[in-house]
């Protein structure tokens, strides 16, 4: 494997944009390799700055922040896509940003995405960039129901999207549009899986991949990964070598993942996040590497480790409305691997933490889940 030339050794400092769980995971792996945090976040202690160095407490497009950020720092990275495009091209210009600002401008807005999946020759849902109420009503000329309208920037979870189901549904299509402006209407398709392609790309273009999680939603918040993802050798080809297609394409650097759908033998690509992945937390227990490390070793210029699976794993979200029921779970259960991320507020539906299971089979991580359900009641 190619060594970078000039790697980013520890304790060199590295900083980080987003002060939430995927940074503060980040930052753990960093500080068990001997590296320094610097966060920018605007919440005073928030979860990463819990376990960073130092925090400065500023707005992400706060250019004097993120001046000094990048002057305390040896090299920058980010936990979220919506990172200020002038704050990532200023750092990159420094030569501190190695993931670039390409992949954060295509990965924020899903007109550009969905462009660039097509570009590629990738399966896509069919879709409709819609800016007016006329361009609603020619979108479902061609786009039949169900559907979902979603803002073009800044969803997350679900939230900045709204199902369509019938001609007596376009109305909100439309209140949506004019609440929302940039917007997309895809078709919704009825897949039979959901799936993500977790992997690390080097700087010099050498990718490792994850095994791939399959997912479960409830209330459009992943709920539920497990790992490995039960489909066919060929979907799980098919689903590589369209990642790889990708990250080529845009010079990932970093950890990066992709979700997918999964209809019978076919996948249709649905969006990417230039960062770790919720539904790649189990890496931290069940590989030889997590995801958090290897996007710390691919930053800082190390090489990659190879990815190898210890056991089968399923990760199960934490909400606020879980919290207690875990506390309680935990004084009577030793399966699990707690995780819970500092956050202050319980709010429900908001991400508190998560738990993975490990275990020899499937049947038996389930077990160990039942388990752990019926102590949290
Ligand atoms: N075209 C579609 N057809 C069927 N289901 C869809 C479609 N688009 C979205 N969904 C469902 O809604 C979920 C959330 O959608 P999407 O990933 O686009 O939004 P998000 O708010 O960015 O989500 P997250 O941040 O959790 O990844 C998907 O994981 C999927 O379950
Ligand atoms: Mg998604």
């Amino acid at each position: 494997m190619r060594k970078n030339n000039h790697p980013i050794l520890p304790p060199k400092t590295i900083g980080i944009i987003g002060g939430g769980q995927l940074g503060r995971m980040m930052a753990i792996a960093a500080r068990y390799m001997g590296y320094q945090i610097a966060v920018l976040d605007p919440t005073p202690n928030c979860p990463t700055a819990q376990v960073a160095d130092k925090q400065i407490v500023a707005a992400y497009d706060d250019m004097d922040a993120v001046k000094e950020l990048t002057e305390l720092s040896d090299v920058v990275t980010y936990e979220f896509e919506n990172v200020d495009l002038t704050a990532a091209t200023y750092i990159e210009k420094e030569g501190k940003l190695p993931q670039g600002a390409y992949a954060l401008e295509v990965t924020q807005n899903r007109e550009k995405e969905k462009e660039l999946m097509k570009s590629v020759g990738l399966p896509v849902p069919e879709f409709k960039i819609v800016q007016t109420e006329s361009d609603i009503k020619e979108a479902f000329e061609t786009i039949a129901f169900p559907a979902v309208i979603k803002t073009c920037r800044g969803g997350y979870d679900g939230k900045g999207q709204l199902k369509i189901d019938a001609d007596s549904e376009i109305e909100q299509a439309v209140k949506f549009l004019n609440e929302n402006k940039h917007c997309i209407i895809e078709s919704w398709l009825s897949f039979d899986k959901e799936i993500s392609v977790v992997f690390t790309r080097s700087l010099s273009g050498e990718i490792t991949f994850f095994p791939i999680p399959e997912n479960e939603h409830k209330d459009h918040i992943l709920y539920k990964s497990t790992v490995p993802a039960q489909i066919s050798d060929r979907v799980k080809e098919a689903a590589v070598v369209a990642a790889k297609r990708l990250a080529d394409e845009m010079n990932v650097v970093g950890t990066f993942a992709i979700e997918m759908f999964v209809d019978g033998e076919d996948i249709y690509i649905n969006e990417m996040a230039p960062r770790p992945h919720n539904s790649g937390h189990y890496t931290i227990e069940a590989c030889t590497i997590s995801q958090f490390a290897q996007h710390i070793r691919a930053i800082c210029g190390l090489p990659l480790r190879e990815i190898n699976l210890s056991h089968y794993s399923v990760m199960v979200n934490i909400l606020g409305e879980d919290l207690d029921g875990v506390h309680q779970a935990m004084s009577s259960q030793s399966n699990g691997f707690i995780h819970l991320y500092g956050k202050d507020a319980a709010k429900p539906k908001r991400k508190m933490g998560h738990v993975t299971f490990i275990g020899e089979s499937l049947q038996q991580v389930e077990q160990q889940i039942n388990e752990f359900q019926e102590a949290k009641q």
